[in-house]
């Protein structure tokens, strides 16, 4: 059966990830979160005090990071890596999402990751979420999907998933960091988060994530059936 390239674009926490990793699991596609690739740029130049201002130094630390995907068999599930140690965990919490915009409308950083998600993807059957899939890691992605979500319902929703990993964050704090977000995302110079032209567009506010999975399943057939 020929494998595609499914796109899933859109703003932060319309659950894009969960209902990518849905859709992975149910056609047997690679599921590529890269999000948590710039999650863990962010976190090696936080902890290695490399300033975001300082493009020569962050170029330079591109050279130092190394991001993989390993399958964690007591969650069962690919969890990232940065040079081989765990940091699955600590890429979700706050203190990464208060800069992973930034780091992500960095030029450079955004030249690494777009070429590494490309390779990941060439043979295809692959999911991949994020911002610029559709529109520039792979402008030819037979099915591309673009979620959108009230503001509000994002941040609720965001704020029950910190909470499950222990993290106690006010809603006007969530909203604030996911609207600041979607601004920086939205209008920087290289692979600004857009809906591609031929993406098919889908509100998440009122619908659950099983709906979601399934619809863009069938949307998937649908395009495979055509090949
Ligand atoms: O999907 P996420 O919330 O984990 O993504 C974290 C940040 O990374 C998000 O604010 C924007 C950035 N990002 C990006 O610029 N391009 C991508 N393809 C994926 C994420």
């Amino acid at each position: 059966m020929p494998k595609i390239v499914i796109a899933i674009d859109g703003y932060s926490s319309c659950g894009k990830s969960t209902t990518a990793k849905q859709v992975a699991a149910r056609l047997g596609y690679a599921y590529i979160d890269t999000g948590a690739m710039y999650r863990a740029v962010s976190l090696f130049l936080l902890q290695n005090h490399i300033a975001l201002t300082n493009p020569k130094a962050v170029q330079e630390a591109l050279h130092h990071i190394h991001i993989s995907f390993n399958f964690n068999p007591k969650t069962g599930r690919n969890e990232t890596c940065l040079n081989s140690l765990n940091i699955e965990e600590e890429i979700r919490k706050m203190y990464i999402s208060d800069i992973v915009s930034e780091v992500s409308a960095i030029p450079e950083v955004r030249y690494a990751m777009v070429a590494q998600q490309q390779k990941m993807g060439r043979k295809r059957g692959v999911v991949m979420d994020g911002r610029d899939i559709g529109t520039k890691v792979f402008p030819d992605a037979e099915l591309k999907i673009f979620m959108t979500a009230d503001p509000v319902i994002r941040a609720q929703r965001r704020q029950i998933e910190l909470l499950q990993k222990g993290e106690m964050v006010g809603l006007d704090e969530i909203l604030t960091n996911l609207k600041k977000r979607d601004f920086i995302d939205s209008n920087r110079s290289e692979g600004p988060l857009r809906k591609a032209d031929d993406a098919i567009e889908l509100d998440t506010s009122y619908i659950t994530l099983d709906e979601q999975a399934d619809w863009v399943v069938q949307l998937a057939d649908e395009k495979i059936a055509e090949l």
